[in-house]
């Protein structure tokens, strides 16, 4: 007798909310197949190239038969050598990486792999009600609890560390901030991470920062690191990314740096999970950040541009949308009386434009939407007169 195979995802997987960006996906499928040409402004996947002497390195390291074996779990000394250069040049922090370094196939693997390695059934973790997904998705797969910390538009999208019920800040394992932030563009000087710090000190919480759009700031002082603050790395890990900074999101490359405790837990459960990351993309990767200095200008200046377009085009047809000073990102609020997914489904159907829908991000992101500049100026410019006359029309 034939036995037919029910497959069923284990629990916590198969208990995890809906996916608004697979939601997305079969919307914009849809509207495809019905012959619409669609402007993808939803997903934050870079479009410019990866700089030529990049790929250079890359190609190079890629000729070289040393490259081809599995790599060392952690990371190659040369990779390892380029971090603590970069982040004492960028940051005036020095990371001794035999301890508080690793590489990682992407900060998005990396920061699911650390909660999975801290956090299991009876754990809680703060996330922030605004979030790039991974963040509360990891911590529901590894069996633990999110409590929801408030992140609103009246405080400038910065986390309201006060609202955390002292019970919460005692029992959690892990608080997660992300600045400058997806999708909200919000930036924070060092001051909110040395409250961030007191915080993780003062209630045995790890703190982990998400730092992958670092360098993607227009004006004002560079976005700074947690590890600056006195004492941080007792109790912090940060994550790094080279995906927006060098637009290298497809070669997967990324490290987290600090505390090395979290490190040894991140390492501990890469290696017994998989191998670590290929050695061709972490010398390629060594060559982006000895050359940051040089490199992310062009690649800054490019979506700066990108805003303005946008923003001279929101003004211009009469909406004084608010403009981030980072990320890659605008935020902007939906238009009166209509909800997220209307708008969204709205602009898909009319205007053959895509955003995100606020609420992808968490219920604190409701009441949004979020427009990746990952096209060229002119056109984004075009789809902002679009989408303002749009609003105009829906708002009456
Ligand atoms: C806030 C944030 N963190 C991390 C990542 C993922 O970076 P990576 O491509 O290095 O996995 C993203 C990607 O969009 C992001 O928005």
């Amino acid at each position: 007798m034939n036995h037919i195979l029910t497959l069923d995802q284990n629990a916590s997987l198969a208990g995890l909310p809906p996916y608004v960006f697979s939601e997305l996906d079969r919307r914009k499928a849809q509207a495809r197949a019905a012959g619409a040409p669609l402007l993808d402004l939803g997903i934050g996947n870079p479009d410019l190239p990866i700089a030529p002497e990049i790929i250079e390195a890359l190609t190079t390291a890629l000729r070289d038969p040393a490259t081809h074996g599995y790599p060392p779990f952690r990371g190659t000394p040369r990779f390892f050598a380029s971090i603590e250069r970069f982040m004492a040049e960028r940051f005036g922090v020095r990371i001794d990486s035999t301890t508080e370094a690793m590489a990682l196939s992407g900060a998005k693997e990396g920061l699911a792999q650390l909660v999975m390695a801290l956090c299991g059934p009876g754990d809680l973790a703060l996330i922030p009600d605004i979030y790039y997904p991974v963040y509360a998705r990891s911590v529901w797969l590894s069996g633990a609890d999110v409590r929801w910390v408030p992140m609103r538009a009246r405080d400038d999208f910065v986390l309201d560390l006060d609202a955390i019920a002292p019970e919460d800040a005692r029992r959690a394992r892990l608080l997660i901030v992300n600045y400058p932030n997806n999708p909200t563009g919000a930036r924070v000087e060092l001051e909110f991470f040395e409250r961030a710090v007191r915080f993780a000190r003062e209630n045995d919480v790890l703190l982990i920062s998400d730092l992958a759009y670092s360098e993607l700031t227009f004006g004002g002082t560079p976005a700074p690191s947690a590890l600056e603050v006195d004492g941080a790395r007792d109790v912090t890990v940060e994550f790094h990314s080279l995906s927006k900074t060098f637009s290298m999101a497809g070669m997967r490359i990324g490290f987290a740096v600090g505390n090395s405790d979290a490190i040894e837990a991140l390492a501990s459960y890469r290696s017994n999970t998989g191998y670590g990351t290929p050695t061709s993309i972490q010398l390629g990767a060594a060559f982006a950040l000895d050359h940051y200095a040089e490199l992310v200008p062009p690649t800054r200046r490019a979506y700066e541009a990108r805003r303005d377009a946008m923003a001279a085009s929101f003004i211009a047809s009469g909406w004084n949308a608010p403009v981030p000073t980072a990320s890659m990102y605008l935020w902007l609020p939906v238009p009166h009386s209509v909800d997220d997914w209307t708008w969204t489904q709205t602009l898909i159907d009319e205007d053959g434009i895509v955003v995100t829908p606020g609420v992808a991000f968490g219920e604190g992101g409701r009441g949004f939407f979020r427009v990746s500049l990952v096209r060229p100026a002119d056109e984004l410019g075009r789809a902002a007169q679009t989408m303002a006359a749009r609003r105009a029309s829906m708002q009456g």
